[in-house]
């Protein structure tokens, strides 16, 4: 395609949109189960005014828009407050899980250089950890290690132990993975890492703003945070389960000495002193915006009674799906998460004819499952997506072969 030599009407231009945006995944519906965390109308709207007010600032220079450095340092406080981080606690915003990963490698990576003498670097993350430390690693330049799991889909930490060596710079463990919605027996991995001074990771991306409502809430929460001796840095997605639009992540660590290591400083440019804290130069300003202002606009409060509708809503599938025969939920995954898939049954087979139901389920391979991330809007569909579900088991036919395919 060629770039037109005239342009059109705003209302042209937003005509084809809307006719190709028809095709994409019915989210409003609630009927996709990953990438975006329907909360509700109220939500929608509050997102909208916060993103539109910042639309064309850029937040890569602090001093010349204030009011979003201010905003940036406050989501990080309010973070790591959460998170249970100490007075000494610090981090910074960027733009993704996957960045807010890269940072912490990229931090124990030259941590690991400085303070060990650490020349090979080795990043230890178990099999079931998220793909950003596979590319972490392949980025920056580290050995990728992977931890089995033992039965229960969390790491094992005896083999944790057995493949720790002096070049480890990083250990991790997820709170709560995606692919089976397990937390990791984090006290374990990070006192091992401890013991060595070795950086540990938290990657409560999916978690950081889910768990803490759900232990307010009363729920047993593996821990997970800062209380946790030897965690030094946790990755909390805004964009996640704080209900953010795209574009916001929280990397935040226990004290300002690590934090350094995450600086980029530079000061050979004629443009003068050039200093950053992630991968991306300008920076947008609508999501440090849209983080604070949803932070803000739901509080505790509004955080709380999502994080029950999300778990309520789980649950009600959860239970609906356990009481179809032939099928399992593999794990005991501690949130919102699941994978569910059978002993006897073709799972594939079923996500076939739920694909024609119109549900949009992630398919993975490891078991072979169906993946659901529950958001409290699927609240509203729980009962026809059981209903279909027992559809699918009943009157199946033989796998069209549709791979296990995140991305
Ligand atoms: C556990 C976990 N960590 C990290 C990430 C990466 O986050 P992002 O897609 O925002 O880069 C994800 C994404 O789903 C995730 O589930």
């Amino acid at each position: 395609m060629k770039l037109p030599s005239k342009g059109s009407s705003v209302e042209e231009v937003l005509g084809v949109m809307k006719q190709r945006k028809a095709d994409d995944a019915n989210w409003r519906g609630a009927k996709t189960f990953s990438l975006i965390y329907p909360a509700g109308e109220e939500v929608d709207h509050a997102l909208h005014e916060f993103n539109n007010l910042y639309l064309y600032e850029n937040a890569l220079n602090p001093f010349r828009f204030p009011s979003l450095h201010t905003m940036e340092k406050e989501v990080v406080a309010m973070t790591t407050d959460l998170l249970h981080g100490g007075e000494d606690a610090t981090g910074a915003m960027t733009s993704g899980g996957t960045e807010s990963i890269l940072m912490a490698v990229k931090t124990a990576r030259d941590r690991a250089r400085a303070e060990r003498g650490v020349t090979e670097p080795q990043l230890l993350a178990p099999v079931s950890a998220h793909p950003a430390f596979a590319k972490a690693a392949s980025y920056l330049d580290l050995e990728h290690v992977q931890i089995p799991l033992a039965d229960d889909l969390r790491a094992d930490v005896d083999a944790a132990e057995k493949l720790i060596t002096d070049q480890t710079a990083i250990m991790i463990g997820s709170a709560p993975n995606y692919p089976h919605g397990m937390v990791d027996p984090i006290p374990e991995l990070a006192g091992l890492a401890a013991e060595r001074g070795i950086h540990f990771h938290t990657d409560a991306c999916v978690g950081g703003f889910l768990l803490p409502f759900l232990e307010k809430l009363g729920h047993d929460i593996p821990p997970f945070d800062f209380r946790v001796p030897g965690v030094t840095t946790i990755s909390a997605d805004v964009h996640k389960y704080g209900y953010c639009t795209k574009g916001a992540s929280v990397i935040a660590h226990r004290s300002k000495a690590t934090a350094d290591y995450q600086l980029f400083l530079y000061d050979k440019w004629p443009g003068g002193i050039y200093g950053s804290l992630a991968m991306a130069g300008a920076r947008p300003a609508a999501p440090i915006a849209a983080a604070w202002g949803i932070m803000n606009f739901l509080g505790e409060e509004g955080y709380c009674r999502l994080a029950g509708r999300a778990l309520a809503a789980a649950q009600k599938l959860r239970a609906g799906i356990e009481a179809i025969p032939g099928l399992r939920i593999w794990g005991d995954p501690v949130a919102s998460l699941i994978a569910f898939g059978s002993d006897t049954l073709d799972i594939m087979a079923i996500g076939d004819v739920m694909d024609d139901h119109g549900w949009h389920l992630d398919r993975q391979d490891g078991p072979a499952a169906l993946h659901m991330m529950v958001s409290p809007e699927h609240e509203r569909i729980a009962d026809e997506f059981l209903a279909n579900l027992r559809d699918a088991v009943a009157n199946h036919g033989a796998s069209r072969g549709v791979e296990a395919r995140y991305s």
